[in-house]
């Protein structure tokens, strides 16, 4: 398995992995993530030309953020999304950002989905640091995670 910055070919790759993981994405995350894979960073976690994972980021007035991830359903847990974050963690030192930034579903939400989720970042070293209240309706409360380099 190694980590590329994405092509075209694997931005497909990417949304068919995202679009099978239905409990997470919607179909309107789906249409947002497809405008943000355009406009921001993707990379993908690929075996032989196989993408089983990406992570989608940008940075933000010396902050990094981390907009979208996901892996392949059938080779989560097996330490995919561990490589795809420290890669990122690699890539915002070398260009002296010291914080990852990630929106998610707050903890007082109890959608099992997203439990996982927040597992995976809360291990991963991130610390809760705002909650963010919905303005637009059908909207979820989201709250911010920040991980210091
Ligand atoms: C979150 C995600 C990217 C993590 O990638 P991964 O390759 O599965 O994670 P890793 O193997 O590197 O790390 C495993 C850790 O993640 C968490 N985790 C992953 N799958 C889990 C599950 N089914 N149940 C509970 N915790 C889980 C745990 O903290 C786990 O650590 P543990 O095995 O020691 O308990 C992946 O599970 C995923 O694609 N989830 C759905 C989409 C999503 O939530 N994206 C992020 C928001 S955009």
């Amino acid at each position: 398995m190694r980590i590329r910055k994405a092509t075209e070919q694997d931005k497909k790759q990417a949304i068919k992995i995202a679009e099978e993981l239905k409990e997470w994405f919607t179909r309107t995350a789906i249409k947002n993530m497809k405008i943000d894979f355009d406009l921001n960073s993707l990379i993908v976690i690929i075996d032989k030309n196989k993408v089983f994972g990406f992570l989608c980021y940008t940075s933000y007035s010396g902050r990094m953020q981390l907009i979208w991830m996901g892996v392949k359903r059938s080779v989560q847990r097996k330490g995919l999304g561990d490589k795809l974050l420290k890669w990122l963690e690699r890539e915002a030192k070398k260009l002296g950002l010291h914080l990852i930034e990630v929106e998610t579903l707050p903890d007082e939400d109890d959608y099992e989905p997203y439990k996982q989720t927040r597992a995976f970042y809360y291990k991963n070293g991130f610390k809760r640091i705002l909650y963010r209240k919905s303005r637009t309706k059908g909207e979820d409360d989201q709250i911010v995670l920040e991980k210091k380099l």
